[in-house]
């Protein structure tokens, strides 16, 4: 059969998968036998070795048929338009994105997918190397390696690199995915055993300083207990669950900033042969209560009660470009989305306003009743902020007085897994498959939300291809498919395709931040004033707090930070939600300090960082000096920094910068169940999704060292709220310290049982159950960090290349350092991005986001990612699971800033404004503005 010709260039003008009719049908018509959408043609591919016939639809791709068709979900759909690479299998050998590929173009040609990989060496190599983290990028990773190796068969760091470019892993497992690959060609067909548990290279991963006693368990490089699954296609994520009878949803969005609407009329798409539900404003009134938080407190009844900013799925008017205006249920994707397009809306635009400092000013467009800055829980319309001192006594006593402004962008989260649910109904009971950090809470939520009992809502997760703070709550998706199914009376897949996913959810917050420091000549601070604007989008989803000046000693501080609506896309938690951008503002402007007053960096910080919580309540324990003093000596700080900046000579100009951080690691509640069976085999129930973090290997290392057994005889249950406790959720990096104190005191319970009956016998069991809510008493719980970076910056074209990177961390106890490291890389390698890349840029005329996607916003790629260095400097503070600490988020907080002052100490010249991009650093080295 010839294959049928359709424009390829309009098809990837389309969205892939969110491929419309419209965006096809202009090709469709140019050619001499268009087809119309329905009508399927007969296709024979080579599948993994065997032959299949499909019946395709013209506007089927590729990864469409693979997985909707032929049941092969291990490849996955991470921006359906050939940015992001998940998709990547091999087309008679070559490496394609998928999502960019029609199916009737694959006729009679041979596809390998992952599930054509057995066994393979490289499979092998990358769980030996913790390559996965969420494992949602990896058989994209996996499929390009593999091409590469079929011609390559020993390939360098380089090669590896190269083939696997077009491949995004936002958790940033890009030296793991390398390291990976190339031992692959090394060890081709060698011994290493693929199995899911067991000791990886401890040797290599010791934790280099360490004053803890060791243990039988913990702090051994121990393989994800999930690896396989991740490493085969096996994994099940939200979008893979099929249900009998499933219908699929699309959501319309809207064009404006800011609109009233008017008018709806869907009933030409309800007249849609395939259609079974529409929803809008004017049938949904479902309120969101996690979308909007009043003040950054938690959504509970009382707070629902008082909130004069209520959300809604659907609202009216409509306050940023992408939010949701009305959905639809049909028998398929493609008539779904046929039906967005029969729904004639009547919008009145309204003014808008994008930027927060304009959005305070008198006369800017109002976009609540109650004005642009958002009130706090008590519905008071008053900025955030902290006092110690006073701050003008503290001037006046300065020698020296600095004032400045940073900036920072827009970043989203990015992960890569797009938001997707599939909501079904049995009777009164609603099951929502959903990619969720926390199915305890989007429990509660869709239960508080939709007015039923928590006991009538089921939440899954079983795989979940990344959070970082976007997947925390319930989302709107996860409401709107749960009132499309009732409607309709069937279950309902919603899947947002990646541009909606950035501009439909939320992001880290934009900010202005104006301070102003007072020190003496020899460096002492005695002042810090900061004044701090945060760009909320018209909802607040969190505090919009600016954090890093309560890392000072310093007698007089205060601070004032004013969170502010927006008609841009929500701004919410992202990985260290107020760290960040506040470090790199508070720790550039105290680097640019310690240069006008001819310090050396590393020396202001430890004159002048934090001993104690807020300069009174003492830390649990403390290693901040370590950590700096440690790694200045291992980075070789005085022989990498510029006491001159800028002074290299030539165009290639190379410099070094120092940042530190502390995180919160504070207590709490969660909890944890333990069965043992007759046979002495354990099943340890915790409700955590594992973001990709490791928390269920971690939560099964626990349980094995407290019961002291191996890891191989338990049984991990997670991510099912009708199977597990409660959890505290995957977010504010508390698993490790909350569910894993309850794995302890049930494991505990559980083995005074069993000294006290022995072992169950027949078909009884043993259970032991904690819910724990411990806390710290006077003390304050912190992490600690320091991280060194090297760069060289080119400075005719502006391009700034990290050549080192040293990230030193006390999390307290290490459990794994297998996947501690990656923890800790992928924080850095994120934060590097945020530095000098992303960004969600506007059209200020109409409001609309330009970049809304991995290529737009730059997201860090393997080419992007240098060679990060991990020292983990271990104490135990005698609380927490066996003295660990937290750390998922620690690791991004203070990579920004580091790579700032680095540029600058290259260069001479201070980058005031994230992300610091070639054409900034070109103009900045000309003299000319470069204010963002
Ligand atoms: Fe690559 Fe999560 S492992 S995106």
């Amino acid at each position: 059969m010839a294959t049928r010709r359709v424009s390829r260039r309009q098809f990837l003008e389309g969205t892939g998968t969110a491929l419309t009719v419209a965006a096809v049908a202009p090709a469709l018509r140019a050619q001499p036998s268009p087809s119309a959408p329905g009508t399927r043609t007969s296709i024979t591919l080579t599948v993994n070795g065997s032959k299949r016939t499909l019946e395709v639809e013209d506007r089927w791709t590729l990864v469409e048929a693979l997985r909707d068709h032929i049941g092969l979900t291990g490849t996955k759909i991470g921006c359906d338009r050939g940015e992001c690479g998940a998709c990547t299998v091999l087309l008679d050998g070559k490496p394609v994105y998928s999502c960019s590929q029609l199916a009737i173009w694959a006729d009679g040609r041979a596809v390998q997918t992952v599930e054509g990989l057995l066994n393979d060496p490289l499979q092998r190599e990358f769980v030996a190397h913790d390559a996965p983290q969420c494992g949602y990028c990896t058989s994209g990773q996996l499929m390009s390696a593999k091409a590469l190796l079929n011609t390559t068969p020993h390939p360098t760091a380089d090669q590896a690199r190269a083939a696997m470019t077009g491949n995004i892993c936002r958790c940033s497992g890009y030296n793991h995915y390398v390291d990976a690959v190339v031992a692959a060609g090394n060890n081709a067909g060698g011994p290493r055993a693929f199995q899911a548990s067991g000791s990886g290279s401890a040797e290599s991963l010791a934790v280099q300083t360490s004053t803890i006693g060791a243990l039988t368990t913990i702090g051994h490089a121990t393989h994800r207990i999930d690896a396989v699954e991740r490493t085969t296609g096996k994994a099940t994520y939200s979008g893979d669950v099929m249900l009998p009878g499933m219908l699929y949803a699309r959501v319309l969005r809207s064009p404006h900033p800011h609109a009233r609407i008017v008018r709806i009329d869907a009933s030409k798409a309800l007249a849609l042969p395939g259609v079974k539900a529409v929803v809008s404003n004017e049938n949904c009134k479902v309120v969101w209560g996690a979308g909007s938080i009043s003040g950054g407190a938690q959504y509970n009844e009382e707070i629902k009660k008082i909130t004069k900013h209520r959300r809604y799925a659907f609202n009216n008017p409509v306050r940023f470009v992408g939010e949701p205006v009305a959905a639809v249920a049909a028998v398929d994707r493609h008539t779904a989305e046929e039906a967005l397009q029969l729904i004639a809306v009547d919008y009145e635009p309204l003014p808008f306003v994008l930027d927060p400092e304009e959005a305070l000013k008198p006369g800017a467009p109002q976009i609540w009743p109650e004005g642009n800055l958002s009130p706090n829980a008590r519905n008071e319309n008053v900025p955030i902020g902290a006092k110690r001192g006073n701050v003008d006594d503290g001037f006046a006593a300065s020698d020296r007085v600095f004032e400045d402004r940073y900036s920072t962008s827009f970043v989203h989260n990015a992960q890569m897994e797009p938001r997707v649910c599939v909501a079904a109904w049995d009777a009164d009971k609603l099951t929502v498959y959903t990619p969720t950090g926390g199915v305890a809470n989007c429990r509660t939520d869709m239960a508080r939300d939709l007015g039923i009992p928590p006991e009538k809502v089921r939440v899954v997760c079983r795989y979940m291809g990344g959070n970082f703070g976007n997947k925390n709550q319930n989302q709107d998706a996860d409401l709107i498919a749960a009132v499309l199914a009732k409607n309709a009376g069937a279950p309902v897949k919603l899947e947002l395709s990646r541009k909606e996913d950035f501009i439909g959810v939320h992001g880290r917050w934009p900010t202005a931040q104006y301070y102003k420091v007072g020190v003496k000549s020899d460096g002492t601070l005695q002042a810090i004033q900061l004044r701090g604007y945060s760009g909320m989008g018209p909802y607040r989803k969190n505090t919009g707090n600016i954090a890093g000046v309560e890392l000072y000693q310093c007698p007089h501080i205060e601070t004032s930070i004013s969170p502010v609506y927006t008609n841009r896309t929500v701004s919410a938690n992202f990985r260290g939600p107020e760290f960040p951008q506040g470090f790199f503002g508070i720790q550039s402007m105290m680097d640019d300090v310690a240069a006008k007053l001819n310090m050396d960096p590393v020396e202001f910080i430890l004159k002048n960082m934090t001993r104690k919580a807020g300069d009174q309540t003492p830390y649990t324990s403390y290693s901040l000096d370590e950590c700096i003093r440690r790694g200045a000596e291992a980075f070789e700080w005085k022989k990498r920094w510029r006491s001159r900046p800028g002074s290299d000579s030539g165009p290639i100009k190379r410099g070094a910068g120092v940042s530190f951080m502390a995180f919160r690691a504070g207590l709490g509640r969660s909890s944890a169940v333990i069965r043992v069976d007759a046979k002495g085999r354990y099943a340890v129930h915790v409700g955590v999704t594992d973001v990709g973090g490791g928390a269920k290997t971690t939560m099964g290392l626990i349980a094995a060292e407290e019961l002291g057994v191996p890891l191989s005889q338990l049984d991990v249950v997670w991510g099912d709220t009708d199977r597990c406790p409660y959890s505290v959720g995957e977010s504010g990096s508390r698993t490790t310290i909350m569910t894993g104190y309850a794995v302890v005191e049930a494991a505990r319970d559980l083995k005074k049982q069993i000294a006290e009956k022995g072992l169950p016998t027949g078909d009884n069991v043993l259970i032991a159950s904690a819910n724990p809510n411990p806390t710290v008493q006077g003390k304050v719980r912190s992490t600690f960090g320091a991280h060194f970076v090297e760069v060289e910056v080119d400075a005719e074209l502006g391009r700034v290349r990290v050549t080192k990177y040293l990230a030193v961390h006390d999390c307290g106890r290490i459990m794994n350092p297998l996947t501690a490291r990656s923890q800790i890389k992928g924080g850095a390698t994120m934060g590097i991005g945020m530095a000098l890349h992303e960004d969600l840029v506007y059209d200020r005329r109409s409001g609309s986001p330009l970049s809304a996607g991995y290529y737009g916003a730059r997201v860090a790629t393997h080419r992007d990612a240098p060679e990060i260095e991990v020292i983990f400097i271990e104490s135990d503070d005698g609380l927490g699971p066996f003295g660990a600490k937290s750390m998922g988020e620690s690791s991004k907080v203070p990579s920004p800033a580091a790579v700032a002052n680095a540029v600058f100490n290259a260069i001479g010249v201070r980058m005031k404004d994230l992300p610091i991009t070639r054409e900034k650093i070109v103009a900045a080295l000309a003299g000319r503005e470069v204010r963002a």
